[in-house]
C-alpha cells in the first residue's frame, strides 16, 4: 500500500536512516516560512477565491466534492507547479478526485488495510476473470488515471526545471535529477496524503459549525474575522494566510475540529527496534509492531473533559497546565520523526 511507481517514498520507508534521508529531500518545501511565502500563499488564496465564487453562485452544492477539488488543486499546484490540477474550474479533471476520494476507492483502501489477504484473493480472482474476457478492471482504470497524471506531471517538470523550481517536484529534480519515477513516487504520496485529509477535515468542520446548536461559533468567528476586515479582498472574499494566521478563535475552531474528528483517527504502526524497549514499565521485544491512535488520545476525559463534545472554547483556557496537557495529547498529525510533513 502507498508504494507508487515501484519506489518507496518517505511514508513507506521502513528503516530510520532511509526515512530520514528521504524526508530531508522535501522537508524545506513544507516549513511554515515556505508555505507562507507569496509564491505559495497567493496560489492557495487564489484557489480559495475560486471556491468562494462557486459557493456564492450555487447555494446548493455538494460541499464534500468541492472541498476536495479545492484540496487537490492547492496541493498539486504546490507539488507539480504549473502541472497542478484545476478541478475547481475544469470539469474534465474531476475524475482524478473520484479516483482518490470516491466512495469505491475509499472502501477498497479500508478493506485492504484491515483484510489485506482477503482483498488480494478477491482481486486476483477478479483480475483473472477479466483477463480471460480481455477487460480491464474498474480499479485498474481509475488507478491508472492518477498514476498517469503523476508521472506525466513530473516528466513535464523535469523538462523545464527552472520554471518549476519552487514546487516539490522541482526541488526533488534538483537533488535526484535522473530518476523521474522516484520523484513521481514521492510526489504521488504527498497528493494522496494531503487531499483526503485536508478535504475531510474542512468538510466535517463546516458541517459541525453549520448546525443550529453551533450558530454561536459561527457568530464569534464572524466577529473575529471582522477584525481583519481591511485585509479581505472584496472580489474573492478571501484574506491572506498571514492575516488569518493571527486569529486565535479561528485557530481554536480548527484545532477542535481536528481533535473531535481527526481525519486519521486509526492506529499508526511502528516497529520496535532490535533489542526491544521499555514502555511504561513493560518490555516490548524488538520487532514487535506497536501502535497508537489519535481517536483514543483525543478522548481521554481527564485531558479533554466531555471529549465527544465539539467545544473550541477548551483551547482558549487560561489554565496553562491544562493547555499544555491538551497540546501534548493532540495527535492529528502524529509526532516525532514520522510526523505529518504537511501539518504546517
Ligand atoms: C488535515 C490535514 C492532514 C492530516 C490530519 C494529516 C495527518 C497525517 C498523519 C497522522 C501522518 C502520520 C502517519 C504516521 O505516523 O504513520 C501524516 C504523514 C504524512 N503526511 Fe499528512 N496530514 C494532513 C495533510 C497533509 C498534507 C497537506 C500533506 C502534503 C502535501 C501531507 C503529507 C504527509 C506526508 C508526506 C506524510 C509522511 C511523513 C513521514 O512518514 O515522515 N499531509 N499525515
Amino acid at each position: 500500500m502507498f508504494v507508487y511507481y515501484d519506489h518507496r517514498n518517505t511514508f513507506t520507508s521502513v528503516h530510520k536512516q532511509e526515512h530520514s534521508t528521504q524526508k530531508k529531500l522535501v522537508a524545506d518545501r513544507y516549513t511554515k516560512s515556505y508555505v507562507t511565502k507569496p509564491i505559495v500563499a497567493d496560489m492557495i488564496q487564489q484557489h480559495a477565491g475560486v471556491l468562494m465564487k462557486k459557493f456564492q453562485q450555487q447555494p446548493n452544492i455538494d460541499v464534500y466534492k468541492w472541498l476536495h477539488y479545492y484540496a487537490i488543486d492547492t496541493i498539486t499546484n504546490h507539488v507539480y507547479g504549473a502541472y497542478g490540477t484545476r478541478t475547481l474550474e475544469d470539469e474534465a479533471q474531476r475524475d482524478l478526485v473520484y479516483d482518490l476520494s470516491g466512495v469505491k476507492h475509499r472502501s477498497r483502501l479500508y478493506f485492504t488495510f484491515y483484510f489485506k489477504d482477503l482483498v488480494l484473493l478477491a482481486e486476483n480472482i477478479k483480475h483473472f476473470y477479466r483477463w480471460i474476457r480481455n477487460q480491464p478492471t474498474g480499479f485498474h482504470v481509475r488507478g491508472s488515471r492518477l498514476n498517469k497524471y503523476g508521472l506525466e506531471s513530473v516528466k513535464g517538470v523535469c523538462k523545464d526545471p527552472d520554471i518549476h523550481a519552487d514546487s516539490t517536484a522541482g526541488k526533488l529534480y534538483s537533488v535526484i535529477p535522473g530518476n523521474p519515477n522516484r520523484i513521481a513516487a514521492e510526489c504521488m504520496d504527498h497528493l494522496v496524503a494531503g487531499v483526503d485529509t485536508t478535504g475531510d477535515a474542512m468538510c466535517i468542520l463546516m458541517w459541525r459549525i453549520s448546525t443550529p446548536e453551533y450558530r454561536h461559533v459561527q457568530e464569534k468567528l464572524f466577529l473575529e474575522l471582522l477584525s481583519v476586515d481591511g485585509e479581505f479582498d472584496p472580489r474573492s472574499g478571501t484574506a491572506p494566510i498571514t492575516a488569518l494566521d493571527k486569529l486565535p478563535y479561528l485557530e481554536a475552531v480548527i484545532m477542535e475540529g481536528l481533535r473531535w474528528r481527526a481525519p486519521v483517527p486509526m492506529s499508526l504502526f511502528r516497529m520496535c527496534p532490535p533489542g526491544g524497549r521499555i514502555v511504561e514499565g513493560h518490555h516490548i521485544p524488538g520487532g514487535t509492531t506497536v501502535s497508537c491512535q489519535a481517536y483514543s488520545l483525543h478522548r481521554i476525559p481527564q485531558v479533554f473533559p466531555d471529549p465527544d463534545k465539539y467545544d473550541p472554547e477548551r483551547w482558549l483556557t487560561q489554565d496553562k497546565d491544562q493547555l499544555s496537557e491538551m497540546k501534548a495529547h493532540f495527535w492529528p498529525f502524529s509526532s516525532g520523526a514520522r510526523t505529518c510533513l504537511g501539518h504546517k
